[in-house]
Order: C-alpha cells, then sequence, then structure tokens
C-alpha cells in the first residue's frame, strides 16, 4: 500500500508551490490573502519611500532581515504600532519573506558619503559623528554606517527617512511602545538624549536623505 504517501508527496508538493508563489511585488501593491494586509503602497509610496508628512517610513533599500524582524516585532507587541500590529498579524510567513524580499531589491534613495572625519558644524551631527561620550552616547554612525547608510541586516539606514518618524521612533523608546531592541542599545541612547538633541540629530539624517546634504 504506497498510495497514501504518493497521494501525500503531491499533497506536499502543491502546498511548496503555493508558498513559493506568493508574490512579493503582487503583495506591496494589492496587499495578502487576508483582506487585513492591506496593500503596503497607499502608505509606504509606490517607490518604497514613504510619506514623510505622514511621518510613514521609507522602506525601499532596506535589508529582509531588518524588515522582517520589525513585521515579527509589530505582531509580537514588542513594537507598538495601532496601524502596523494588525497588518502584519495578517501576512503570513511567507507572505512576509516574499514582500520584504521585494523591498529590499526595491533602490535606496542616493545619499552623500560622510566620513567620520568630516568636522561637524551643528549639534545634530555633532551627535551623529562624534557621540556624546561623556554620557555613554556613541556616535549614530559607528552602527549605522558612514552617512546612516545602515550596516548589515541588523542597523537600518537613517539617512533618507523623514525627521518626523525618526523623531516618532526615538520617543518610542524613551516611552517604551518600541523595546524590540534585544540589547536595549537604542532604548539606552534614545533615553539619554534631550528633545533638543533628538530633533537636531533626526533633522541631520533626515537632511542627508536629500541630495542638498550639508555635512
Ligand atoms: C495605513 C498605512 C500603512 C500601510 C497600509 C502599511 N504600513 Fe507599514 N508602516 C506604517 C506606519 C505608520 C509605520 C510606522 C510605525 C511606527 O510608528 O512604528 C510603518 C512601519 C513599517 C515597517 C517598519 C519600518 C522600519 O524602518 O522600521 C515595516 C517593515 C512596514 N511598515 C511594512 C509594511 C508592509 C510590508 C506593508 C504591506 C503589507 C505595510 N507596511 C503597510 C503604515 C502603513
Ligand atoms: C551600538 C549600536 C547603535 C548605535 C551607536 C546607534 N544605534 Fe540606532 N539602532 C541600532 C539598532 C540595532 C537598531 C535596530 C533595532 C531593531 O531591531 O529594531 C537601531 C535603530 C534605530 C532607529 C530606528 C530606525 C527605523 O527604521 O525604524 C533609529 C531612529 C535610530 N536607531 C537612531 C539612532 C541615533 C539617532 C543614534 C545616535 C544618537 C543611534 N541610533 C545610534 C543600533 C545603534
Amino acid at each position: 500500500m504506497d498510495f497514501k504517501p504518493t497521494v501525500l508527496g503531491s499533497l506536499m508538493l502543491i502546498a511548496v508551490s503555493v508558498v513559493n508563489a506568493d508574490d512579493g511585488q503582487k503583495i506591496y501593491t494589492q496587499g495578502g490573502a487576508l483582506p487585513a494586509a492591506t496593500a503596503c503602497f497607499a502608505c509606504h509610496g509606490a517607490d518604497g519611500m514613504g510619506m514623510p508628512a505622514a511621518g510613514f517610513p521609507r522602506l525601499a533599500g532596506l535589508s529582509a532581515g531588518y524588515l522582517s524582524k520589525q513585521l515579527a516585532d509589530f505582531r509580537s507587541g514588542s513594537r507598538v504600532s495601532p496601524v502596523m500590529q494588525p497588518l502584519a498579524k495578517a501576512l503570513s510567513e511567507s507572505e512576509i519573506q516574499a514582500v520584504t524580499s521585494t523591498l529590499a531589491a526595491m533602490p535606496a534613495p542616493t545619499t552623500p558619503h560622510v566620513t567620520r572625519n568630516t568636522t561637524p558644524t551643528e549639534p545634530g551631527a555633532g551627535l551623529a559623528l562624534r557621540g556624546a561620550w561623556d554620557r555613554q552616547i556613541p556616535e549614530c554612525v559607528m552602527c549605522h554606517g558612514p552617512g546612516g547608510v545602515g550596516v548589515g541586516t541588523a542597523f537600518p539606514p537613517l539617512a533618507g527617512q523623514s525627521a518626523n518618524y525618526l523623531v516618532g521612533q526615538l520617543n518610542a523608546w524613551r516611552d517604551g511602545t518600541r523595546h524590540n531592541d534585544p540589547n536595549d542599545l537604542m532604548g539606552h541612547i534614545a533615553k539619554s538624549l534631550t528633545p533638543d538633541e533628538i530633533k537636531a540629530v533626526a533633522d541631520y539624517f533626515a537632511t542627508l536623505g536629500s541630495q542638498e546634504a550639508k555635512p
């Protein structure tokens, strides 16, 4: 009786091809299989650059590893967002895999290369390039890369995000609604910054995202 295993085998093959059929582009522009997984482009923009005025972040060119971690964090509640939490819960694992690889492959904005030797001319640049070591605040570029372009799967880009969004995230770490950072690196940093410093450093990285950046 080798009939059953064969049927099971073909069912599994069908299941696998259904999973592989998930199309990241389609999820981005039309949404996932469940109605609550609404189309991403409506908020994150057709080009994945986000909507600065509304505080919707850029997703284009971010690593798939970082993006899928954030979706998992929205699901678990370690990152609170009334908008993204139900949406992330409505996506299947394979849909998350598909849409995050599509996003990672979308072109990132061009940002100028700022070396760490650049002399900061204002407080935002000072924090970004030098930190405030007297208060145990490392320079942002140490982890987020030169010019805040992002490094690997763990450290997201800051350049090319709006000041609005960056301020929102730093405040979320301060008030604990975002506590998804395993070693609490960002929690410590955000709590050590003053509101003026948060504004200044967010403006610095947001300006780098536009072509006319100053050092
Ligand atoms: C109704 C608007 C809306 C829709 C639709 C939407 N998002 Fe979002 N998304 C947001 C907002 C707002 C945030 C910022 C949440 C916060 O404040 O932490 C966000 C944040 C994110 C982040 C975190 C980015 C980062 O830099 O950490 C990811 C990843 C993400 N969205 C993926 C998606 C995907 C994938 C879809 C489609 C399946 C989608 N979003 C649809 C509004 C939306
Ligand atoms: C020691 C390493 C480290 C340093 C230094 C650092 N960060 Fe981060 N930062 C991280 C990590 C790791 C994450 C991603 C956490 C996660 O998984 O959500 C992050 C995420 C962020 C985010 C969220 C980005 C997004 O897309 O949602 C912002 C904003 C941010 N950092 C700002 C800063 C600023 C401003 C500084 C300098 C004052 C700084 N960081 C310094 C490690 C660091």
